[in-house]
């Protein structure tokens, strides 16, 4: 009942030359897939060449890597909401552990921008995710409970469900390093259950998400398979337009 969501994060890749160029081998690629929901999330720079020429793609959608949590005025180098929206803009990566780490985002931060998304009719990819660190000190469910009721605090039901979570361990992005399917599985069951205790069962059961941390295509089976996991968040392997067509693929599993 919950689709699955496939997004390429593209980072600080991708001009706007580039991207055109991804969009035609990757839209030849990955075909009518409709059993999965795509979203690619290029740089600001980008997003008006990528929505144009997705403009008459279905199920292939558009998304951000970050928002100002203002809604305009004095902050000089911010983007709004409304300005995302503008270039059509569905989803917004927020709070991801590259923005944490080097950017000194918090929870809430990351909750102020999630109520201004939602507010804009964005809908918020909020990232969380533990270190390594935490993990050898037998710390992960503490870590995630706590960014999870940091981050979605507030938000009514009906905006958790228009909410994708996205589970980012530290030590899997970029390092070739994933989590196994079971790591990845049992982090996603404690994360559902985590969001039945801000809402209810049911309202956790509709919310998706996603695994981010080292996913390619030779991976994408196994950790989409497990029950919980209901997509991808992708960052290097979304760069390679034929690999990213092959991850899309192998997500369909059920
Ligand atoms: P990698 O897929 O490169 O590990 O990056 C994951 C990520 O940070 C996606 O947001």
């Amino acid at each position: 009942m919950r689709k699955k969501i496939i997004a390429a994060n593209w980072k600080m890749n991708m001009t706007c030359n580039e991207a055109e160029s991804f969009l035609d081998t990757f839209l030849r690629e990955v075909g009518q897939e409709d059993h999965v929901e795509i979203v690619i999330i290029p740089p600001f720079t980008a997003i008006a060449k990528v929505s144009e020429r997705l403009g008459k793609v279905q199920n292939v959608k558009v998304g951000a890597q970050n928002m100002s949590a203002q809604k305009s005025g004095a902050f000089t180098g911010e983007i709004s909401a409304a300005m995302l929206r503008e270039l059509f803009v569905r989803y917004v990566v927020l709070g991801h552990s590259e923005r944490r780490t080097l950017f000194g985002e918090t929870d809430e931060v990351v909750n102020k921008k999630a109520h201004a998304a939602h507010e804009a009719s964005l809908k918020p990819i909020v990232c969380i995710g533990e270190t390594l660190e935490q993990r050898d000190a037998g710390k992960v469910e503490t870590v995630l409970e706590t960014q999870i009721r940091g981050s979605l605090a507030g938000l009514s039901a009906k905006e958790l469900v228009e909410t994708v979570i996205a589970y980012e361990p530290v030590w899997a992005i970029g390092t070739g390093r994933t989590a196994s399917p079971e790591q990845a599985q049992q982090a996603h069951a404690f994360i559902r259950k985590t969001l039945a205790a801000i809402s209810d069962q049911s309202t956790a059961d509709k919310i998706r998400i996603q695994y981010g941390g080292s996913v390619k295509p030779e991976n994408t089976t196994s950790l989409m398979s497990q029950p919980d996991i209901d997509g991808a968040l992708v960052g290097g392997a979304s760069l390679d337009p034929r690999g990213f067509a092959e991850i899309v693929k192998n997500s369909s599993v059920d």
